[in-house]
């Protein structure tokens, strides 16, 4: 029998590796470490440990699929409590393709190194448990901690990584990268400027200016040239990055209720989802933006959750979609001292008009004026003041 691991080289799936034989009986152990933009140090490492532990490696590249769903997230602008959901994203893309794997090369089973305490059991499981293979939690079901494998690891002559690396638990992709683990669970512990690879500390470092064109809701062009997804985002991750743009440290509510101390990396996450909505802000009306709020909310809670294909998705993005027919021009971001802000924006369905805006001119569109104000200045309010002129005098009598 043979069982596809998801495999990254690191401490919780290379303990696995010797466990699915030793402890689940099976005969081979197939690894499969799915591209989706991690540094290319890790797939050499993955290969390297691959090698040492004499396993059968695969290695996927599923980075444009990624970076499409990253794109449809954009159109969402989705967040969850802030974070852009790069883990969350990746997942179900992961999982989907060393099922494949799976099925290619004579699998009946599954298996993934995730804690039973997490995000991401969830999201793998949600896409494995609807095919015939087996599906198998090792970390989860010995109940394994990361002190246990570490001391497992070193007993077995295991090759997992010592230092800053092996102390946290990372995961890398396009979209951004997370760092837990170690003293970074205590939310009080200020952490070492070590736990950073993609940002530097916001400095002095002179401003820069990116300019982003839209077509309906995505990004197609970097300064004035055409560009690719995958693209797009490594290079805004490399630009916004040396600003120190896209940092966050939060405390994270997990879909199993627990809190936990996340801190993320997203330069280009950040600047692609500042300018997209600098760019809704332009030409949706006030309405369409109170309301796709909710939708956004809704879309970012489903991608959290791993259940980017659930019906809800589709019909959520049947709105975002349409909406999303107007949101083409171009906006400019200034990137400075870890900050990005949108600083100019231009499209053709602008829902603006300069002379009505401007205090300047009396011509308006619709032949507005003024004046026409008074009425309305009249009015405004008008509700709230009989009620509380009616609380006043129920007062005195
Ligand atoms: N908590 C985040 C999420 O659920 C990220 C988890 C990333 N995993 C890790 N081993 N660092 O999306
Ligand atoms: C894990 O627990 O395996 C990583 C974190 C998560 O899944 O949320």
């Amino acid at each position: 029998e043979r069982v596809a691991l998801a495999f990254s080289g690191g401490l919780d799936t290379t303990v696995c590796v010797p466990l699915l034989e030793e402890e689940y009986g099976y005969d081979e152990v197939v690894g499969v470490t799915v591209d989706v933009g991690q540094p290319e140090k890790e797939f050499d490492e993955a290969e390297e440990t691959a090698a040492a532990l004499d396993l059968e490696h695969y290695v996927v590249d599923a980075k444009a699929e990624f970076a499409d769903l990253c794109m449809r997230s954009v159109k969402a602008n989705a967040t969850y409590q802030g974070y852009p959901l790069g883990t969350a994203l990746a997942r179900p893309v992961i999982a989907e393709a060393i099922l494949e794997v799976a099925r290619e090369n004579d699998c009946t089973a599954l298996a993934h190194g995730c804690t039973g305490k997490g995000n991401d059991q969830l999201r793998f499981e949600a896409v494995w448990r609807d095919s015939e293979m087996e599906v198998i939690a090792p970390v989860r079901e010995l109940g394994l901690t990361r002190e246990w494998e570490n001391e497992y690891a070193q007993e077995r002559g295991l090759p997992v990584e010592g230092g800053s690396e092996g102390r946290y638990s990372i995961d890398t992709n396009l979209w951004s990268r997370s760092v837990e683990g170690s003293e970074l669970e205590d939310p009080a512990t200020i952490p070492e400027d070590d736990i950073y690879d993609w940002t530097d500390n916001p400095s002095g470092k002179d401003a820069e200016l990116v300019e982003l064109e839209f077509e309906d809701g995505t990004p197609v062009a970097l300064d004035g040239a055409a560009i690719e997804p995958v693209d797009l985002i490594e290079t805004l991750n490399e630009r916004a990055g040396a600003h120190g743009v896209g940092r966050t440290d939060m405390m994270e509510d997990r879909m199993l209720g627990l809190k936990v101390r996340e801190n993320y990396e997203h330069p280009a996450a950040t600047v692609l989802l500042t300018a997209h909505e600098a760019l809704e802000q332009l030409v949706l009306t006030q309405e369409e933006r109170q309301f796709k709020q909710q939708i956004d909310q809704q879309w970012a809670q489903k991608g959290y959750q791993g259940l980017v294909d659930a019906p809800l998705v589709g019909a959520l993005e049947g709105f975002i979609d349409t909406t999303q027919e107007r949101v083409t021009g171009t906006v400019t971001v200034k990137l400075e001292g870890g900050h990005c802000r949108p600083v100019a924006r231009e499209s053709e369905y602008a829902v603006y008009s300069e002379s009505a805006a401007s205090f300047n001119e009396e011509d308006v569109t619709g032949g507005i004026t003024q004046e026409d104000a008074t009425g309305v200045a009249k009015y405004h309010g008008f509700q709230s003041r009989l009620a509380n002129r009616a609380m006043k005098r129920a007062r005195e009598n």
